[in-house]
């Protein structure tokens, strides 16, 4: 389950080799995708592995994990914002092919559950992207979120708000609440790469590493899928790799 790789960019490299593999196999790939600094390097590097393999996305289908409510997918700090810009255009990926829950819908809670419904009714997710908040949220689910949870609206927590308030002008620009897949959206998904890079994640990284399933930890309900990988940069590994040394860790990957 566990990798522990040098850097945010050798994470990149093997996560993008496994994402352009699936794609070459079967070019109507579902896939589900995360926003968030973590995953730049990992689109930046995918856009160079499809380029350079001149493989085609035209039948690739996307699902994206969350959205704050109250941003158009105009404005810059959006999730709809920040994906055609690291991805969906670079890639030349089309509106028709991406999903992503819209934050300025007139009925969220409406659109929070025909979110779920249009993953099941497209079939599923293949590969769901992850990366993790630093109290362990995964999307936009907050510690205490049910398992059973689908697309839902979710109120942030203090925590996710500091933390997230840096990609705003100021804190009170931050948005309250999000549409966010919920765990068991998550959980459907037949691959789950979740990657969690930097010296700020090492707390959380041990956390998850040591914690037992609960809604406590969301992240923690990944040790209940059979298909999951989990990718650490050191930094992000140096708690635990302190505490329980690289054999335990290579005896779960
Ligand atoms: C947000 C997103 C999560 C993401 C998390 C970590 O809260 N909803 O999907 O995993 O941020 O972000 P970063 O990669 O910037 O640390």
């Amino acid at each position: 389950m566990y990798h522990i790789l040098k850097n945010p960019e050798q994470i990149a490299y093997q996560v993008s080799q496994l994402l352009t593999q699936a794609l070459s196999t079967h070019p109507d790939l579902h896939l589900g995708l995360a926003t968030g600094s973590t995953m730049k390097p990992v689109y930046t590097e995918l856009i160079k592995q499809i380029h350079h393999q001149s493989l085609d996305c035209s039948r690739l289908t996307t699902f994206n994990l969350d959205e704050y409510i109250g941003l158009a997918p105009e404005h810059p700090q959006s999730y709809h914002y920040f994906m055609k810009e690291q991805l969906f255009v670079p890639l030349n990926i089309q509106t028709e092919q991406v999903h992503i829950p819209c934050g300025v819908a007139t009925d969220t809670d409406q659109e929070a559950a025909a979110y779920s419904q249009e993953i099941e009714q497209a079939g599923g997710i293949d590969i769901q992207l992850l990366g993790i908040g630093t109290n362990g949220h995964i999307g936009f689910n907050e510690p205490g979120t049910p398992f059973d949870s689908l697309t839902h609206v979710v109120q942030l927590s203090d925590n996710t708000r500091i933390d997230n308030s840096r990609f705003f002008e100021s804190f009170d620009e931050m948005p309250t609440h999000a549409i966010t897949m919920g765990l068991e959206d998550i959980m459907r998904a037949k691959h789950i790469i979740l990657v969690v890079t930097g010296a700020h994640k090492a707390q959380v990284a041990l956390d998850l590493y040591e914690s037992e399933v609960t809604p406590q930890m969301p992240a923690s309900i990944l040790k209940n899928h059979s298909n999951v990988q989990v990718f650490l940069d050191e930094a992000a590994a140096k708690l635990i790799i302190e505490k329980y040394g690289h054999e335990l860790l290579a005896a779960n990957s």
